[in-house]
C-alpha cells in the first residue's frame, strides 16, 4: 500500500424524510460521496415516537439528518398535536439519539419563526417571533435539537423548490399554461431556494476532518422577492426555455385577500446567509440563477418525457 493515497474516511449518513423536497435532494447529491441510508413512510413514523426511536437504534452513522416536517402551516393550525410531534418532539428524540451515538444530528427549520416585520434581511441573532402554530413548532424543534449538543446543526430554508416535489413555480406554471390570468401575493416577500443548492451548501458540515461548528444557520439563494415577482421571473424563464404559456403576466392580490389561508404568514422573512457563508466559505448564488437553471433542466426533461 505504500505510496497510495488514502481515501478520506467515508461518512455513514441516515436521512428521514428522504421523499420531501429537500431531503430527495439530499440523498441524490450525498449518494456521490457517502454512504447514504434513507428512510421514508411508510417504514419511518415520525408522530410514533417509540416506534421512531426504536427504528433509529437499528441503524448505525455518524450524521443524522433529519428532512421530515409537518410542512403545510394551514394544516398545522388544526393538525395541532401532531404538528408538535412531527416539527418538534420527533426531531427533540432524533438529536437526543443522535448525541448518544456520537453522532451529528442536521434538522431543518424554516423562516415562518420569524414575525416578518422587520425589513432588513434577517440575521440568525433577530429574535423569533412565530405568528403560527407550524413557526412556533419549528421553533421548539430547533431549540431541543441545539439543546442536545453543541455539534448538532439547524438550517433555517425559505420558498424552496426542486425537481422531486410540485412547489410554487411548478404551480404557476401549470396555471400560466392553462389560463389567461395569473396571480400572486404581492406584499409577501422572502427568498427562494433551491433544494439542490441546500444540499451543497450543507456538504462541508458532513465531514469529519475538521469538522465545522455547528449551531444555527440561515440557508438560502441570495436576495429576496415577494411571491408575484417570484412568479414573474418563473414565467419570464418558462418563456424563454420554450413553453407555451397563455398567461404571461403575474397579476398582484394581497395577503389579505387569501381568504382559504387559516394561518397567518409573516410578510418580511428575507434571511441573511453571511454566517453560513462564512464558514463554508462560499456565498450562495442569487435565487434567480438557480431557478433559471431549474426550470431549463424542468422543460427538458417534460420534453424527454413526452418523448420529443
Ligand atoms: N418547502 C419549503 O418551502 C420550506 C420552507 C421552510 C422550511 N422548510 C423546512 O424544510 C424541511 C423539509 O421540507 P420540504 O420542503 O422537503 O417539505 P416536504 O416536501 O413536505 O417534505 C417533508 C417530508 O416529511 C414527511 N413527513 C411528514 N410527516 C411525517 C411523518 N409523521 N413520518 C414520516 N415522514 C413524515 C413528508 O412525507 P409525506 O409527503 O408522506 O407527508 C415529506 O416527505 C422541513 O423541516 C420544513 O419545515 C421547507
Amino acid at each position: 500500500m505504500v505510496g497510495k493515497t488514502p481515501r478520506p474516511p467515508v461518512t455513514r449518513i441516515l436521512v428521514l424524510g428522504s421523499r420531501g423536497r429537500v431531503g430527495a435532494a439530499l440523498v441524490r447529491q450525498w449518494l456521490e460521496n457517502h454512504t447514504v441510508q434513507a428512510l421514508a413512510r411508510p417504514e419511518l413514523d415520525a408522530a410514533d415516537l417509540p416506534a421512531l426511536e426504536r427504528l433509529l437504534d437499528r441503524f448505525e452513522f455518524d450524521i443524522l439528518v433529519n428532512a421530515t416536517g409537518l410542512t403545510n402551516v394551514d394544516r398545522c393550525e388544526s393538525a395541532r398535536d401532531e404538528a408538535v410531534t412531527v416539527n418538534t418532539e420527533a426531531p427533540s428524540l432524533m438529536a437526543r439519539v443522535a448525541a448518544a451515538k456520537g453522532a451529528r444530528f442536521i434538522h431543518f427549520s424554516t423562516d415562518y419563526v420569524f414575525d416578518g416585520t422587520q425589513t432588513r434581511p434577517y440575521t440568525e441573532n433577530d429574535p423569533a417571533r412565530p405568528l403560527g402554530h407550524y413557526g412556533a413548532t419549528k421553533l421548539a424543534g430547533e431549540a431541543a435539537a441545539l439543546a442536545a449538543s453543541s455539534r448538532h446543526l439547524v438550517l433555517r430554508v425559505s420558498w424552496v423548490f426542486g425537481p422531486d416535489k410540485p412547489s410554487f413555480v411548478d404551480m404557476i406554471i401549470e396555471r400560466a399554461l392553462a389560463n389567461d390570468r395569473v396571480e400572486a401575493i404581492a406584499d409577501k416577500t422572502s427568498s427562494p431556494t433551491a433544494a439542490e443548492d441546500i444540499a451543497g451548501w450543507v456538504e462541508p458540515f458532513l465531514t469529519d476532518s475538521n469538522e465545522l461548528p455547528g449551531g444555527l444557520y440561515h440557508a438560502c439563494n441570495a436576495g429576496g422577492c415577494t411571491w408575484q415577482a417570484y412568479g414573474q421571473y418563473t414565467l419570464d424563464c418558462a418563456l424563454k426555455a420554450g413553453w407555451p404559456l397563455r398567461a404571461r403576466t403575474v397579476e398582484p392580490i394581497a395577503l389579505a385577500d387569501m381568504n382559504n389561508f387559516s394561518a397567518p404568514r409573516p410578510p418580511h422573512t428575507v434571511m441573511d446567509t453571511t454566517k453560513l457563508s462564512t464558514v463554508i466559505e462560499r456565498s450562495p448564488r442569487p435565487w434567480q440563477e438557480a431557478l433559471e437553471e431549474f426550470l431549463l433542466w424542468k422543460f427538458r426533461n417534460s420534453l424527454k418525457v413526452a418523448g420529443q
